[in-house]
């Protein structure tokens, strides 16, 4: 029996036009990479496990669950709302280190003069979503968000930079690389879905579902002290 179709297959190819700042490198990863990255994930997991982050007042939970690597944190909870802060918020421990692998890609991709601060990893069970959102918890604007896909399939929303403005979707396959930048560093964007079936298996003892990883800069690089 013939499978049903799952998506439209026109939109594994390139979106028509993607906004200014925006840009999409697909497959940047390749199988290695994409293996050698998942790895790294994994043993950070395996020190910051994956915690369920709440909604600012309601406490409702995410249905994605995070973790972070690097000197700085993205997490949110009912009472403190959404922030960056250096410890795991269930075990007190600072994030792992981040991966050299992830440093470099930024380094390559984000042209911006200072070392990511925080890569956010999201995990997408199937079920899982993220609504429309805009990233501004950072300080550093200036700085775009550099986001890694592996594992499943899913179903990428971008808007515009404001709530109702039209939207276009496309799909996101693992080793694709995504950069809102610029006049798109603030648009709003989210996760209709993810594909299950689609996509490739996560390590144990994860085996399905979606990683993102978003590289974010967070405060301002220090200023180099003046020289007289
Ligand atoms: C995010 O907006 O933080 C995640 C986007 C994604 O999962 O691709
Ligand atoms: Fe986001």
């Amino acid at each position: 029996m013939a499978r049903p179709l799952l998506f439209d297959d026109r939109e594994c190819g390139m979106p028509p036009a993607l906004p200014q700042g925006v840009r999409l490198w697909r497959a940047r990863l390749d199988a290695a990479a994409r293996w050698r990255l998942l790895d790294e994930i994994m043993a950070v997991l395996r020190q910051a496990p994956l915690f369920a982050p709440r909604m600012p007042g309601s406490g409702r939970p995410f249905s994605v669950r995070m973790s972070n690597a690097g000197p700085l944190g993205w997490v949110s909870d009912a009472a403190g709302g959404y922030r960056y802060q250096p410890i795991h918020p269930e075990t007190g421990r600072p994030w792992p280190a981040m991966p050299q692998m992830l440093r470099r890609l930024w380094a390559e991709l984000a042209d911006y003069p200072a070392p990511p601060q925080a890569a956010l990893i999201n995990y997408y069970a199937p079920g899982a979503r993220m609504g429309l959102h805009v990233d501004n918890d950072e300080e550093a604007l200036d700085a775009p968000v550099l986001s890694i896909s592996l594992g499943a399939v899913a179903r990428f929303r971008l808007g515009g930079l404001k709530r109702r403005d039209r939207t276009i979707s496309f799909l996101l396959h693992p080793g694709d690389v995504l950069l809102l930048a610029g006049p798109s560093r603030l648009r709003y964007h989210g996760i209709d879905r993810i594909f299950p079936d689609r996509g490739e298996p996560l390590p144990a003892p994860l085996e399905e579902g979606r990683i993102n990883i978003t590289l974010r800069r967070v405060t301002p690089p220090q200023p180099l002290p003046a020289r007289d």
